[in-house]
């Protein structure tokens, strides 16, 4: 589980726990003077497995495949076993029309929101396919209403979400006949730290954004956590290849 130290990440590793998953809970902990906005430390994190006999913190950034490479190993190492993996980790950014915003922008959720899944799937997939039931193991990606929409000056997260999209997509060709299967969820706006930073990017609240989703409020992150503990089960192998809209009935 990556991108576990808060939000959407932490609640789904707190609801695979209760399910009786054991969760490599995985992080990059950049701390509070992180850039664009505060990120979780290394404390938050062990706050999030603490509760857990089987859940491991592990700090890495998934811009670091060596950092992925390691985090699978000791999930290997310590369980013998790897059977789903939700590549949760991402930021945020936006505010101007593409024509105004700056390329690092761009590039910076590059690597993180889109090149992070790509990372992490490559880490990940190979300990899915070497189970001992790869049938029932499940690669499970977080996008976002703006993978499949335009959100207004939003216009390098929606290009990365888009491509988290493709990225699922393309590897579910890729695992035909594996039994392993591969899924997008895309959550609407989730009252999270995130969310918080993307009100701000706009001068507007996180209930103006929740009024573009028919249920008229932000989703919990555990309502989300729910969706993606669901896309790592066994039952969830009629998914594959899909875009699960987790947003509340979202309208551009
Ligand atoms: N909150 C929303 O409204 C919303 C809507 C749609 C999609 N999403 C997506 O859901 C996912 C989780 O978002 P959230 O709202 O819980 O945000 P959040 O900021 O609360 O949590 C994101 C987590 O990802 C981690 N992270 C960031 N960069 C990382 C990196 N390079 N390597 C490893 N970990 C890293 C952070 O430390 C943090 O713990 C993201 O992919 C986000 O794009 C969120």
């Amino acid at each position: 589980m990556t991108g576990a130290a808060r939000g959407i990440g932490a609640s789904t590793v707190d609801h695979l726990a209760r399910d009786g998953w054991a969760v490599l809970a995985v992080d990059a902990c950049a701390g509070p003077d992180a850039a664009p906005y505060a990120q979780p430390d290394a404390a938050d994190l062990d706050a999030v497995a603490a509760p857990h006999a089987e859940v491991e913190a592990v700090v890495a950034d998934v811009r670091d495949r060596s950092a992925l490479d390691a985090a699978v190993a000791r999930a290997l190492e310590r369980w013998g076993r790897l059977d789903a993996v939700v590549a949760c980790a991402g930021i945020v950014g936006g505010g101007r029309p593409l024509w105004e915003t700056d390329e690092a922008e761009l590039d910076l959720l590059w690597d993180v929101d889109a090149k992070g899944v790509w990372h992490t799937a490559a880490a990940t997939v190979p300990a899915l396919l070497a189970g001992p039931d790869p049938s029932g193991a499940r690669f499970v990606a977080v996008a976002s209403a703006a993978g499949t929409h335009g959100l207004f000056r939003m216009a390098a997260y929606n290009a990365v979400k888009h491509a988290v999209v493709g990225i699922v997509r393309g590897l579910a060709a890729d695992l035909v006949g594996t039994g392993v299967t591969a899924v997008a969820v895309s959550p609407g706006s989730t009252d999270t730290a995130m969310l918080r930073a993307t009100a701000e990017l706009y001068d507007a609240t996180t209930d103006d954004l929740a009024a573009h989703q028919l249920l008229r409020r932000p989703l919990r992150p555990e309502e989300v956590a729910a969706t993606l503990v669901f896309c790592c089960s066994r039952e969830a192998a009629v998914l594959n290849g899909s875009v699960v809209s987790a947003d509340g009935g979202f309208q551009a």
